[in-house]
């Protein structure tokens, strides 16, 4: 065989043996670049009788044809087949069952479960949502609900006070929702329907009360509103909530500086092993607090008591949670701790409605 052909078939088998494309560009450039096995043989040609210039030049020429030509074949070969592995690599097995994400594994808090739930309750009654901060200055939290400045509820065992401003006043965290009953009416023209839930502060910590809790506040101003409208709204309330048709309330009459008269609101219930049941047996519990809005507030708003009246409520949210889904520490609310929240929390996509069940 000649030395051509021999180098041919060398480099040929080299080519075939080649399995990435890296691999095949050396053996390219080590056989037709510049320095390259075969275009060092096109420089012997100057060497040869002219007489087998040609032939020797049509030889070399076709090797390098057939050697370009296989490189060709390969690259494309091995293109195909990385082809090949990054689909198989990349295909999807659609008869598998869905892995868990985060959508399966993440957790709604049962209060905020409970905060929807009462939205949805109260936005299908008309009520907007209302909002306020958490950090309240003096007026609205105290002078505007005619909570005078010698009231108990001032003192600090109960409020948690910001240090002194330069004018001597301090900023609170709010001690109830209260204050977006002032927030809201000083910005809405009546008639006014709201609910504002959110949380609250006070220094206090045991099994049923943490220093921040939730509550939600309801306020309804209107020319003619009286106690009756009050009453059928709790009931209705309670009944969409507890889901159960027949809810009893007891009215006890109470006393908060922002209401006249003022009441606490009892249900009727029964303790079955660890399940509460609300609307049967004959056991009280006290569960929000209520009344008509008391005159100095009307004016503190700038309101004409003889033109508007209203009903204002606060509703302890963490307690309607522990009564609805019966878990018995409220600070475990609060824990932080995974195995108590996949236990009672919710699923992402258990958006309460009141056509589909609310704790569904
Ligand atoms: N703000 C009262 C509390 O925190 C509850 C309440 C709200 C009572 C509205 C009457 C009217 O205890």
């Amino acid at each position: 065989m000649s030395e051509i052909k021999q180098l041919e078939t060398q480099i040929l088998a080299a080519i075939k043996a080649s399995d990435d494309l890296a691999d095949l560009e050396s053996i390219r450039v080590s056989a037709l670049g510049k320095k390259g096995s075969v275009s060092a043989l096109m420089k012997g040609l100057g060497q040869l009788p002219p007489q087998e210039r040609k032939s020797f030049g049509q030889q070399v020429n076709g090797v390098k044809q057939a050697l370009n030509q296989a490189l060709g074949d390969k690259k494309t070969a091995l293109a195909d087949i990385a082809l090949a592995a990054r689909l198989a690599s990349e295909s999807a097995d659609v008869t598998l069952s869905v892995r868990t994400g985060p959508m399966a594994e993440g957790r709604i808090h049962p209060i905020s479960q409970v905060m929807d739930e009462i939205n949805e309750i109260f936005a299908d009654m008309g009520f907007d949502i209302a909002e306020g901060p958490d950090i309240e200055d003096d007026f609205h939290n105290f002078t505007a609900l005619n909570i005078p400045a010698e009231h108990p509820a001032r003192q600090e065992q109960d409020t948690f006070y910001f240090p002194k401003r330069a004018d001597g006043s301090s900023l609170v965290l709010r001690t109830h929702t209260s204050p977006v009953q002032i927030r809201t009416m000083l910005s809405r023209k009546p008639p006014i329907r709201i609910i504002a839930p959110g949380r609250v502060y006070r220094i206090d910590s045991d099994q049923t009360h943490t220093p921040m809790f939730h509550q939600v506040e309801g306020l309804v101003i209107d020319e003619e509103t009286h106690m009756g409208h009050l009453k059928w709204v709790l009931e209705e309330f309670l009944k969409a909530f507890f889901e159960v048709d027949n809810v009893q309330m007891r009215f006890r009459a109470n006393h908060f500086p922002f209401t006249e008269p003022s009441m606490e609101v009892d249900v009727r219930y029964k303790r079955v092993g660890n399940e509460v049941r609300i609307g049967e047996g004959d056991e009280w519990m006290e569960i929000l607090g209520c009344g008509m809005v008391h005159p100095n507030v009307l004016k503190a708003v700038g309101y004409d008591p003889d033109q508007l009246q209203g009903f204002a409520f606060g509703v302890g949210i963490d307690r309607l949670a522990m009564l609805k889904y019966g878990a018995p520490d409220l600070r475990e609310f609060f824990a932080g701790d995974m195995r108590w929240l996949k236990h009672y929390g919710f699923g992402v996509l258990d958006v309460p409605t009141l056509a589909g069940g609310l704790g569904s």
